[in-house]
């Protein structure tokens, strides 16, 4: 989290709420990725934050942008991504977005009649277009540290069922102006086990030797997905990147693609690589005691960051039940740990966190510790890089939207695009 002093001048410029987003959190972050993953390309998940300036640091460094819609297509080009660098993968796609994308991003198909639809769109151009299958494994990973892979898959609105494969062969075979060349798998997010993932990607492997082997397809690329994880809560134990870059060093060692020349192996990250580096800064604007419980009223609750809120819908919508994720909105009951950088290490009393929207979902920490707030107490939400800005609903109660702010490596605020 960024010094106070650095706080105090940004909110004092700009205004409440913030998001301050810092480039050497992101660049620590990348490093790791790079240094255990040498086989792999890496891809940023733009849903992950589309701030401009985040996308144009990660295309600086020589990663790939995924992209789940023609927009986020855009934002790639726009960040300096080249074509073969930016993989356009989502459900539903529509004709108009494959007209917006095409040579734009490498397109991967997300169902058989998506695939018959981009045929139709290169019958129309008489081109061939290459394209790439989403498939849904027949083996589903688990959460947390241990290796939970189970042997059946989940149905999913995403790619088409592994074993369904062979039976639509015949079809896939009349497409004449497609070729399929590579295949794409995203299990889920926010997986926090080495060995859960190497056995992941061996599964994956496993499915790209089926369809060069069985389905007759020229692979030049397989993308892994990812989820990489990083620990929310402070009883998460952190993903071991060490054991899992030895693993993975051997994984690739050990396959012999056919003989053909080795295929682009690519991992798609968007948490990992930036949820660590934001945090959303916001300060108390009342502070009120109902029956017995403390209320600090921070200015922009949920419209600012919904993450937070969304702790206490799934509490009450699960009660017993808060040990499951709900990706993306939802990862642990603590992920956000909110303090006032200005009395760290002053004792804390129990408050209850809200935001001052008009509604009670508007919790931003429940059983939460704060050093005597008062008003004007700058307060920090940590975790808030991934996932938050972008998907929270900020036209919602009229608050004003907050202001994101990029720290480059020096500390110094780059560009302000708002
Ligand atoms: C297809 C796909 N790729 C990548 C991601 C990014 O995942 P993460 O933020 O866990 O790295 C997601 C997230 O939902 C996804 O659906």
């Amino acid at each position: 989290m960024a010094q106070l002093q650095t706080l105090e001048r940004l909110v004092a410029s700009k205004g409440f709420p913030l998001y301050v987003y810092e480039e050497e959190a992101i660049a620590k972050q990348v490093a790791t990725i790079k240094e255990a993953l040498p086989d792999f390309e890496i891809f940023y998940s733009v849903k992950t934050n589309p701030y401009p300036q985040i996308c144009r640091y990660m295309s600086r460094q020589g990663l790939g942008a995924d992209a789940a819609s023609a927009e986020e297509v855009r934002k790639a080009v726009d960040s300096g991504f080249a074509y073969h660098n930016i993989l356009y993968s989502s459900p539903g796609k529509t004709p108009a977005d494959i007209d917006a994308t095409l040579g734009k991003a490498l397109l991967v198909a997300d169902s058989y009649n998506e695939l018959a639809m981009i045929n139709s769109i290169g019958q129309k151009r008489c081109e061939r277009i290459a394209v790439s299958l989403r498939i849904n494994p027949a083996f589903h990973i688990g959460m947390g540290s241990s290796p939970e892979i189970t042997t059946a898959g989940a149905a999913s609105k995403f790619g088409v069922d592994e074993e369904s494969l062979l039976f639509n062969k015949p079809f896939i075979d009349t497409l004449e102006f497609i070729d399929i060349t590579g295949i794409h798998v995203f299990l889920r997010s926010q997986v926090l086990g080495d060995d859960a993932i190497y056995q992941y990607f061996k599964r994956v492997f496993e499915i790209a030797a089926f369809c060069q082997d069985k389905m007759d397809w020229n692979l030049s690329l397989i993308d892994f997905g990812g989820g990489f994880g990083v620990p929310y809560s402070p009883t998460d134990q952190p993903l071991d990147w060490n054991t899992l870059g030895q693993k993975m060093k051997e994984l690739v060692t050990r396959q012999d693609f056919a003989g053909k020349e080795k295929p682009r192996l690519i991992v798609e990250s968007g948490r990992f690589l930036v949820a660590q580096a934001g945090s959303f800064v916001t300060r108390v604007v009342d502070v009120k005691t109902s029956r017995g419980q403390k209320f600090v009223i921070v200015h922009g609750g949920l419209s600012g960051f919904l993450r937070p809120s969304v702790t206490n819908i799934v509490r009450l919508m699960a009660s017993g039940d808060t040990g499951r994720s709900f990706e993306p909105l939802f990862s642990s009951q603590n992920a956000h740990l909110p303090c006032i950088p200005a009395k760290a290490g002053e004792p804390a009393e129990p408050v209850t966190i809200v935001g001052n929207l008009c509604t009670s979902m508007d919790v931003m920490a429940r059983d939460a510790y704060m050093p005597n707030p008062q008003v004007g107490d700058i307060v920090c939400f940590g975790n808030a890089g991934a996932y938050g800005y972008s998907l929270s609903p900020s036209d919602f109660a009229g608050h004003p939207r907050p202001r994101e702010i990029y720290l480059n490596a020096a500390g110094l605020i780059a560009e302000d695009f708002l």
